[in-house]
């Protein structure tokens, strides 16, 4: 089952929607791969896509939060950080394992997460920005920056 880009998904966000149609696009990529047995060749594919991904998508999408004051900015970093780990154990198993079998679990994690995630979570802050149009003006030097910035800690791989 693919799944089709559709403007109630927007997240008003013209950059993080394009970050969010490419996702689309690969997990599309991968299911089609998958019905007409070449999952092998595209998952190192969608693999690569996602080690790009992760830097530029999740770095954009949480710098927006912090920069509109998101309150739950904390909670969603931790479910990318748990995304982040997920691919990470990918990886690995890429190495060990069957890659049709693990194209499917591929399959499976990024279909969830376009849904659970995109869909739920990432549209509760485009629900909260929209409410909350005085949000717009934070930036550096702002005490909800600065703190979100040192409990954060990013650490990407
Ligand atoms: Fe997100």
């Amino acid at each position: 089952m693919t799944i089709e880009w559709k403007d109630m998904y927007s997240v008003g966000d013209v950059t993080i929607d394009s970050q969010h149609k490419k996702l689309l696009e690969n997990v599309n990529k991968l299911v089609i791969a998958l019905k007409s047995n070449k999952g092998k060749e595209v998952v190192s594919e969608v693999v690569s896509f996602l080690n790009e991904y992760i830097n530029e998508h999740f770095v954009y999408e949480e710098e927006y939060m912090i920069k509109h004051k998101y309150p739950d900015f904390i909670i969603h970093k931790k479910v990318h950080d748990s995304f982040i780990e997920k691919f990470n154990e990918f990886k690995k198993e890429l190495e060990l394992e069957n890659l049709s079998a693990l194209s499917l679990k591929v399959q499976t994690f990024l279909g969830k997460w376009l849904i659970d995630h995109i869909l739920k979570m990432d549209h509760k802050y485009y629900e909260f920005i929209r409410d909350n149009p005085k949000s717009h003006s934070r930036k550096e030097g702002d005490d909800f920056h600065d703190k979100m910035h040192i409990l954060s800690d990013i650490k990407r791989i």
